[in-house]
Protein backbone atom coordinates (compact mmCIF):
# COMPACT_ATOMS: atom_id res chain seq x y z
CA UNK A 1 0.00 0.00 0.00
CA UNK A 2 2.56 2.22 1.01
CA UNK A 3 4.32 1.69 -1.99
CA UNK A 4 1.26 2.42 -4.18
CA UNK A 5 0.91 5.52 -3.08
CA UNK A 6 4.82 6.56 -3.00
CA UNK A 7 4.36 6.23 -6.95
CA UNK A 8 0.73 7.59 -7.26
CA UNK A 9 2.36 10.97 -5.44
CA UNK A 10 5.45 10.29 -8.16
CA UNK A 11 3.13 10.23 -10.99
CA UNK A 12 0.62 13.17 -9.20
CA UNK A 13 3.72 15.44 -8.93
CA UNK A 14 4.75 14.79 -13.10
CA UNK A 15 1.82 15.58 -13.77
CA UNK A 16 0.88 18.66 -12.19
CA UNK A 17 4.55 19.88 -13.91
CA UNK A 18 2.63 19.75 -16.77
CA UNK A 19 -1.19 20.65 -15.71
CA UNK A 20 1.36 24.01 -14.11
CA UNK A 21 3.14 24.91 -17.25
CA UNK A 22 1.15 24.44 -20.35
CA UNK A 23 -1.23 27.08 -19.47
CA UNK A 24 1.84 29.04 -19.13
CA UNK A 25 3.32 28.16 -22.80
CA UNK A 26 -0.23 28.75 -23.86
CA UNK A 27 0.09 32.65 -22.35
CA UNK A 28 3.52 33.59 -24.10
CA UNK A 29 2.53 31.53 -27.64
CA UNK A 30 -0.97 33.72 -27.29
CA UNK A 31 1.00 36.40 -28.12
CA UNK A 32 3.94 35.27 -30.62
CA UNK A 33 3.49 36.39 -34.16
CA UNK A 34 6.38 35.00 -35.81
CA UNK A 35 6.23 31.16 -37.36
CA UNK A 36 9.35 30.11 -36.29
CA UNK A 37 8.31 31.42 -32.51
CA UNK A 38 5.09 29.68 -33.15
CA UNK A 39 6.52 26.16 -34.19
CA UNK A 40 8.83 26.32 -31.61
CA UNK A 41 6.22 26.40 -28.56
CA UNK A 42 4.21 23.66 -31.05
CA UNK A 43 6.83 21.48 -30.25
CA UNK A 44 7.22 21.96 -26.66
CA UNK A 45 3.40 21.90 -25.96
CA UNK A 46 3.36 19.10 -27.58
CA UNK A 47 5.94 17.20 -25.77
CA UNK A 48 5.07 18.53 -22.52
CA UNK A 49 1.41 17.27 -23.15
CA UNK A 50 2.75 13.39 -23.95
CA UNK A 51 4.70 13.88 -20.35
CA UNK A 52 1.71 15.12 -18.78
CA UNK A 53 -0.57 12.19 -19.74
CA UNK A 54 1.89 9.75 -18.69
CA UNK A 55 1.42 11.18 -15.51
CA UNK A 56 -2.17 11.77 -15.21
CA UNK A 57 -2.24 7.95 -16.53
CA UNK A 58 -0.15 6.88 -13.73
CA UNK A 59 -1.73 8.62 -10.70
CA UNK A 60 -4.93 7.20 -11.91
CA UNK A 61 -3.28 3.56 -12.22
CA UNK A 62 -1.91 3.86 -8.71
CA UNK A 63 -4.59 5.56 -7.19
CA UNK A 64 -7.33 2.83 -8.04
CA UNK A 65 -4.95 0.07 -7.46
CA UNK A 66 -4.82 1.61 -3.71
CA UNK A 67 -8.67 1.54 -4.28
CA UNK A 68 -8.82 -2.11 -5.62
CA UNK A 69 -6.36 -2.52 -2.17
CA UNK A 70 -8.50 -1.10 -0.11
CA UNK A 71 -11.92 -0.57 -0.77
CA UNK A 72 -12.91 0.40 2.15
CA UNK A 73 -12.05 3.59 0.84
CA UNK A 74 -14.76 4.08 -1.42
CA UNK A 75 -17.34 4.62 1.82
CA UNK A 76 -15.77 7.26 2.73
CA UNK A 77 -17.30 10.86 1.70
CA UNK A 78 -13.85 12.75 1.06
CA UNK A 79 -13.32 10.44 -0.86
CA UNK A 80 -16.26 10.61 -3.11
CA UNK A 81 -15.22 14.33 -3.15
CA UNK A 82 -11.91 13.76 -4.02
CA UNK A 83 -12.92 11.57 -7.15
CA UNK A 84 -15.07 14.32 -8.37
CA UNK A 85 -12.56 16.88 -8.18
CA UNK A 86 -10.38 14.54 -10.03
CA UNK A 87 -13.16 14.13 -12.90
CA UNK A 88 -12.85 17.78 -13.39
CA UNK A 89 -8.78 17.85 -13.02
CA UNK A 90 -9.29 15.18 -16.38
CA UNK A 91 -11.64 17.71 -17.74
CA UNK A 92 -9.59 20.36 -17.74
CA UNK A 93 -6.63 18.14 -18.98
CA UNK A 94 -8.90 17.15 -22.08
CA UNK A 95 -9.58 21.02 -22.30
CA UNK A 96 -5.67 21.51 -22.65
CA UNK A 97 -5.48 19.21 -25.85
CA UNK A 98 -8.40 20.96 -27.38
CA UNK A 99 -6.71 24.26 -27.14
CA UNK A 100 -3.09 22.47 -28.07
CA UNK A 101 -4.50 21.23 -31.47
CA UNK A 102 -6.08 25.11 -31.76
CA UNK A 103 -2.83 26.61 -31.35
CA UNK A 104 -1.65 23.80 -34.06
CA UNK A 105 -3.85 25.10 -36.86
CA UNK A 106 -2.97 28.44 -35.86
CA UNK A 107 -6.92 28.67 -34.42
CA UNK A 108 -6.20 30.47 -31.17
CA UNK A 109 -9.03 32.26 -29.70
CA UNK A 110 -8.07 33.06 -26.19
CA UNK A 111 -6.12 36.49 -25.46
CA UNK A 112 -3.18 35.92 -23.09
CA UNK A 113 -5.18 37.74 -20.20
CA UNK A 114 -7.43 34.75 -20.60
CA UNK A 115 -4.64 32.26 -20.56
CA UNK A 116 -3.61 33.76 -17.27
CA UNK A 117 -7.00 33.13 -15.71
CA UNK A 118 -6.90 29.72 -17.30
CA UNK A 119 -3.36 29.13 -15.50
CA UNK A 120 -4.85 29.20 -12.42
CA UNK A 121 -7.31 26.38 -12.11
CA UNK A 122 -4.69 23.70 -11.64
CA UNK A 123 -3.63 25.57 -8.31
CA UNK A 124 -7.36 25.63 -6.71
CA UNK A 125 -8.06 22.09 -7.81
CA UNK A 126 -4.51 20.84 -6.49
CA UNK A 127 -5.12 22.78 -2.80
CA UNK A 128 -8.79 21.35 -2.71
CA UNK A 129 -7.95 17.90 -3.17
CA UNK A 130 -4.30 17.90 -1.00
CA UNK A 131 -6.88 19.60 1.56
CA UNK A 132 -9.32 16.34 1.27
CA UNK A 133 -6.77 13.60 1.51
CA UNK A 134 -4.72 14.94 4.18
CA UNK A 135 -6.67 16.91 6.48
CA UNK A 136 -9.89 14.45 5.22
CA UNK A 137 -12.20 17.55 6.83
CA UNK A 138 -15.51 15.49 5.60
C1 LIG B 1 -8.03 8.34 -10.45
C2 LIG B 1 -7.55 9.23 -9.63
C3 LIG B 1 -7.17 8.99 -8.20
C4 LIG B 1 -7.47 7.94 -7.34
C5 LIG B 1 -8.32 6.71 -7.63
C6 LIG B 1 -6.82 8.22 -6.07
C7 LIG B 1 -6.86 7.42 -4.95
C8 LIG B 1 -6.10 7.58 -3.80
C9 LIG B 1 -6.10 6.73 -2.63
C10 LIG B 1 -6.97 5.48 -2.48
C11 LIG B 1 -5.22 7.23 -1.74
C12 LIG B 1 -4.89 6.69 -0.34
C13 LIG B 1 -5.57 7.61 0.67
C14 LIG B 1 -5.03 7.51 2.07
O1 LIG B 1 -4.22 6.65 2.35
O2 LIG B 1 -5.44 8.35 2.90
C15 LIG B 1 -4.63 8.41 -2.33
C16 LIG B 1 -3.66 9.19 -1.73
C17 LIG B 1 -3.24 10.41 -2.19
N1 LIG B 1 -3.69 11.04 -3.34
FE1 LIG B 1 -4.87 10.20 -4.77
N2 LIG B 1 -6.14 9.41 -6.17
C18 LIG B 1 -6.34 9.92 -7.44
C19 LIG B 1 -5.85 11.13 -7.94
C20 LIG B 1 -5.12 12.04 -7.20
C21 LIG B 1 -4.77 13.37 -7.63
C22 LIG B 1 -5.16 13.98 -8.95
C23 LIG B 1 -4.07 13.94 -6.61
C24 LIG B 1 -3.49 15.33 -6.52
C25 LIG B 1 -4.05 16.40 -6.94
C26 LIG B 1 -3.94 12.98 -5.56
C27 LIG B 1 -3.25 13.20 -4.39
C28 LIG B 1 -3.05 12.27 -3.42
C29 LIG B 1 -2.16 12.43 -2.28
C30 LIG B 1 -1.28 13.65 -1.98
C31 LIG B 1 -2.26 11.26 -1.52
C32 LIG B 1 -1.48 10.90 -0.27
C33 LIG B 1 -2.28 11.15 0.98
C34 LIG B 1 -1.53 10.68 2.24
O3 LIG B 1 -0.42 11.14 2.47
O4 LIG B 1 -2.05 9.84 2.93
N3 LIG B 1 -4.61 11.84 -5.94
N4 LIG B 1 -5.19 8.61 -3.59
Amino acid sequence: MLWLKAFHVIFMVTWFAGLFYLPRLYVYHSVTADEPGKQRFRVMERKLFVMMTVGATLTAVFGVAMLIAAPGYMKLPWMHAKLTLVIALLAYHIWCYRLLAAFRQDANQHSERWYRLFNEVPSLLLIAIVILVIVKPM
